[in-house]
């Protein structure tokens, strides 16, 4: 065990670098939308219950093997499986996995950041023409911004973990608790917002079937950061006296209610701005939300408060997004960067030049598999569709690889590593876990019904995206 490995200095730091991770953009503007498609609050009740009985015992699992190995997820699944070659891939994907999330996670930040940048210079008209978006995506002032992008992560990350990642969220994540409440706060006072409200929190079961349960658990997951190895890489970096059970616990509250709130942003201002909107209507897409739908919305505020009133409320709003989306960047870059300089015994500095190279030829190229060249573009097909460089990587890592992995931490913890292990490693900072009702449920639920359900939707995700097949009616 490395003696010297950097640790966060206290629980809160680590608590907050785990929730800068998980409050992403996934939360701000995907959730609401589809919990407002999706039977309002039922799906905000199956939600808080797919978070609370599935993914906080594998979030707990994570967490448990990364701070008992103190390694890199790949040395993890080496340390507590005693060097097994049968978990060797295991350990790979739960490196290579974030690695490419990094990729495609990056091209969105980069358009936050550059529309943030635009709001800054009073250029919210431009950014609500319909055009717009296509016409920037496609432009080579992208690049300029994702350099600029890839020096803020690097800057956070060559801090190291105290004076980088646990800095870094100390300021953004209390920073986006209040632009959030700001931003709610004057939303909720705008003509019909209560009516967006209404359909974000009244219950339709009725819109409930096997393929919205099946986008909420996929949502929950990718809203936790888990399958990604980051809560592995940031548990290694916890002390052992640590309480892994109660910070889960805070992990996962505050995600899901910095989620729900942005419902209250997001909805009374689609409402207020159109109240006969249909909610089925809606785009499903977080992308098209944020960069094509939002603006429009954000410049109709100005008949209330002026064009330069308009630009600051929009400005806040993309500061908010842009804050989210860096917090979890940084946790995914980490991963890798971790896994290197571990593995290889090279500097951080040496590990983030490395991969800042790989993670930029990709990102470049998949910036490019917009219309800038047309055999990025149409890349491929599958599933009886043309696929751009993007969506592959889309495809295959977010949408196959990550309950995959989610599946795989359940199964090596349970049956590899062993209950007794991670009871162990769960009790120690929180001595009442050791015969509770919740390590008797996690441990049932991990060697049971988690494990079969990731892998029922990674069967029917490859069958349906991949082969255009429809098994199990969803
Ligand atoms: N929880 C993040 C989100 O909702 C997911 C994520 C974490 C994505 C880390 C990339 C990196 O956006």
């Amino acid at each position: 065990m490395s003696e010297n490995r950097e640790h966060f200095s206290s629980r809160l730091g680590f608590i907050l670098a785990a929730a800068g991770s998980a409050v992403g953009i996934g939360n701000l503007v995907g959730f609401p939308v589809s919990a407002t498609k999706n039977g309002g609050g039922a799906f905000l009740l199956v939600y808080a219950l797919f978070v609370a009985f599935i993914c906080l015992p594998v979030m707990m699992a994570e967490m448990a093997m990364g701070r008992k190995a103190q390694k890199d997820p790949l040395g993890s699944y080496k340390i507590l499986g005693n060097n097994d070659t049968k978990w060797k891939l295991a350990g790979f994907l739960a490196v290579f996995t974030p690695f490419m999330i990094a990729v495609f996670y990056m091209v969105i930040t980069v358009w936050i950041f550059g529309y943030l940048t635009q709001t800054a210079l009073g250029n919210l008209d431009s950014l609500a023409n319909p055009g717009h978006f296509g016409l920037f995506i496609n432009s080579y002032t992208v690049f300029a911004y994702m350099a600029a992008v890839v020096l803020v992560v690097n800057l956070i990350l060559l801090g190291g973990v105290k004076q980088g990642i646990e800095k870094a969220a100390k300021f953004l994540m209390p920073a986006l608790f209040v632009m959030l409440i700001v931003l709610v706060g004057y939303v909720l006072t705008l003509d019909n917002a209560m009516a967006g409200v209404k359909y974000y929190i009244i219950p339709d079961f009725s819109k409930m079937n096997a393929s919205v349960l099946n986008g909420a658990l996929a949502q929950a997951f990718f809203s936790l950061s888990l399958g990604m190895g980051i809560l592995m890489t940031y548990a290694s970096y916890i002390s052992k006296k640590d309480d892994i059970v109660g910070s889960a616990k805070m992990v996962a509250i505050t995600d899901s209610l910095v989620a729900f709130v942005a419902g209250l942003m997001v909805l009374p201002a689609i409402f207020s701005f159109d109240p006969n909107t249909d909610p089925a209507a809606l785009s499903d897409s977080s992308v098209s939300m944020i960069f094509v739908y939002l603006p429009k919305i954000l410049l109709a505020l100005q008949h209330d408060i002026g064009y330069f009133g308009a630009s600051a409320v929009a400005f806040l709003f993309f500061l908010l997004v842009f804050f989210a989306a860096i917090t979890s960047l940084v946790s995914i870059v980490e991963v890798p960067t971790a896994t290197l300089s571990d593995r290889k015994g090279i500097s951080r500095k040496k590990a983030l030049g490395i991969l800042t190279l790989a993670t930029g030829v990709l990102t470049v190229l998949c910036t490019m598999s917009f219309g800038m060249v047309d055999s990025l573009t149409s890349f491929t097909g599958y599933g009886g569709q043309s696929k751009s460089f993007f969506d592959v990587v889309y495809d295959v890592f977010y949408d196959t690889i990550l309950p995959f992995n989610g599946l795989m931490v359940c199964l090596f913890v349970m049956y590899r590593w062993k209950k007794a292990n991670l009871s162990k490693e769960l009790s120690i900072g929180s001595p009442n876990y050791a015969g509770s009702f919740m390590e008797k449920y996690v441990n049932f639920s991990l060697s049971t019904f988690i494990p079969i359900i990731l892998a029922t939707i990674f069967i029917n995700t490859v069958a349906t995206k991949f082969f255009g097949l429809k098994l199990f009616g969803f």
